[in-house]
């Protein structure tokens, strides 16, 4: 099938218009707005044209998912918010001995709540609350407990495959080892949290095929302690963790200049993997792979099974790690060496985030909950755990993907090592144009663990991916030359 100019703009023009974050107002549809601006960029990435694959459509949304994604309560969601605000200040250095107010305060109430969870999971659940004792650091004054509140949701198929999806419940005010003041967290990050525990609650009662991990860490605010003390434990574990989602200040849809967009999600990917072998990086230069690093194929492969009606949201890549001045959680897991990515909301406000909650020169300061936009908060909900379902029922990431480089060829030939795993109908390669943001084609090329395209790797990205009986996608990988 030859697509014609027109067709394939159209189809790369849809997908700017809808995966990239574009000046709009909330009435702005969803799917793609073939405009002259639009039209612009695709003419820098439609080239070539090809008659390899067809044009790749994002992937349905079946009616288990779309019962899943409507059970997201934005009421609940208000109230895990309100709860974890209740507890005064949630900072790491808080009181442990309370149960009203401070770190240990809220470190018991969810792992109360996960619990809770757990019980209707006939054994499939289960909680736990690792910790270790911080020595000390510029942010850490004295030893503290750090504490993670962790469910694990055994997979039913491939229980030694995992995802991790993750938020942060320790709070900050304006001066990072203040931990007396108030510091309500509303945004940062009791709305990280709360999507976790709404996640939880839904998937207790399911069966995902590969496991599931969903954490709440403390010790964000004094130096990502929690997600390391979490990521060096599996990474030493050598647990194979296939994609980390970490949702961070994901409360509110109103900028410090009083935009809205309150249906959109950044999602931060970072390029070059930090932990990948010189000789594999120059390898990666070499080869034009500095956009494909595992957390950029999370990044895409969100955007193919989550930004959608289904969810209501747009998502918007952000080629870097994270925003100037801030970290977060998914760092960890990417030091350790895992494919991880952050979800932010679009616009912050600076106003509302590692502040004293006071009233200054006529302005409301303070991370408070009447800033955070519940219904918003369920939409990033639904995009996690449309993305975190479709990843753990989808098979495995294929293994050691290979182009052959030995000789010059204008055709592209790849192999793979093929899997074990039944449940696999096929194997797919996908591409794109190398200045497109997303996969725009894709080959159906069957059970086999090699194939020979007439494209040439020198004009486009490739990537392997395979497909389940049950239609679900794995994430693309990069083959690298074998
Ligand atoms: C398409 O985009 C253009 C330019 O951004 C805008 O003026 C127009 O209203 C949009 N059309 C629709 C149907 O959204
Ligand atoms: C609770 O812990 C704080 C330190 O976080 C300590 O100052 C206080 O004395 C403790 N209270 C009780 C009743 O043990
Ligand atoms: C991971 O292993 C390293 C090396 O053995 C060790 O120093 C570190 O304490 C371990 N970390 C965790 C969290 O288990
Ligand atoms: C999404 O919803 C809009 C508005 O209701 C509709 O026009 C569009 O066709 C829908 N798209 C899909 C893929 O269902
Ligand atoms: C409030 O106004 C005073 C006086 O103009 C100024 O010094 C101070 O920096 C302002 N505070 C903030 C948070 O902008
Ligand atoms: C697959 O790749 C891994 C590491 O990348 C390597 O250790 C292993 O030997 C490879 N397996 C085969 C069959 O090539
Ligand atoms: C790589 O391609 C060359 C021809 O382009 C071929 O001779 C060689 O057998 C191929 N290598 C593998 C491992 O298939
Ligand atoms: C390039 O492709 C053409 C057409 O398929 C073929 O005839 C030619 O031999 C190829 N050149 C090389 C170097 O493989
Ligand atoms: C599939 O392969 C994995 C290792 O890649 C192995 O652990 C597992 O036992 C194999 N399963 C079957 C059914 O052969
Ligand atoms: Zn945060």
């Amino acid at each position: 099938m030859r697509g014609s100019i027109l067709s394939i703009c159209a189809l790369v023009s849809a997908t700017y218009a809808s995966h990239v974050l574009l000046p709009r107002t909330p009435s702005t549809p969803l799917y793609g707005n073939a405009s002259a601006t639009n039209l612009f960029s695709c003419a820098a990435a439609s080239w070539p044209q090809s008659d390899v694959g067809v044009p790749l459509t994002p992937q349905p949304v079946d009616s288990e998912l779309a019962g899943l994604l409507s059970e997201i309560d934005p009421a609940r969601i208000e109230a895990y918010i309100a709860k974890l605000v209740s507890f005064g200040t949630r900072h790491t250095l808080s009181a442990q001995n309370s149960t009203t107010r401070g770190i240990g305060a809220a470190r018991d109430w969810i792992a109360q709540e996960m619990r809770s969870f757990a019980a209707t999971s006939e054994g499939r659940m289960t909680v736990s609350v690792p910790g270790y004792i911080q020595g000390l650091e510029a942010r850490v004054p004295f030893p503290v407990l750090i504490s993670n509140v962790v469910a694990r949701i055994e997979g039913s198929t491939d229980p030694s495959r995992v995802y991790v999806i993750s938020g942060h419940y320790d709070s900050r005010a304006s001066d990072p080892n203040d931990y007396t003041s108030d510091a309500p967290g509303a945004n940062d990050d009791a709305s990280g949290v709360a999507v976790v525990l709404e996640i939880a609650r839904i998937l207790a009662t399911r069966q995902p095929k590969a496991t599931i991990l969903l954490g709440a860490v403390a010790g964000e605010e004094q130096g990502l302690y929690g997600s390391n003390f979490w990521a060096q434990t599996l990474r030493n574990a050598s647990v194979n963790v296939e994609g980390v989602l970490n949702n961070d200040i994901v409360g509110s849809s109103t900028g410090d200049r009083g935009q809205r967009d309150p249906y959109t999600i950044r999602v931060f990917a970072q390029g070059l993997p930090p932990t990948e072998s010189a000789a594999r990086r120059a390898q990666r230069l070499t080869i034009g792979g500095e956009n494909d690093s595992p957390a950029r194929q999370l990044a895409r492969f969100s955007v193919e099974v989550a930004a959608n009606n289904a969810t209501g949201m747009n998502i918007a890549i952000i080629y870097r790690l994270d925003r100037y001045l801030r970290g977060g959680d998914h760092r960890s897991f990417l030091e350790a060496g895992y494919s991880a990515v952050r979800y932010t909301e679009p616009n912050e406000d600076y106003a509302h985030q590692h502040q004293d909650v006071r009233v200054e020169n006529g302005t409301q300061y303070g991370d408070l909950i009447e800033f955070v936009d519940f219904e918003y908060v369920a939409r990033v909900a639904k995009v996690n755990l449309a993305t975190l379902w479709s990843i753990a029922n989808a098979p495995g990431q294929v293994r050691n993907a290979t182009v052959n480089a030995t000789l010059l060829s204008n055709d592209s030939q790849f192999s793979w090592l093929r899997s074990n795993d039944t449940d696999i109908e096929g194997y797919e390669v996908v591409w794109r144009p190398t200045a497109a943001p997303l996969w725009t084609h894709v080959v159906d090329v069957g059970l086999v663990s090699t194939v020979t395209l007439p494209l040439s790797k020198d004009n486009v990205i490739f990537g392997i991916r395979s497909r389940g009986r049950n239609g679900y996608r794995s994430p693309a990988v990069l083959p690298f030359p074998g």
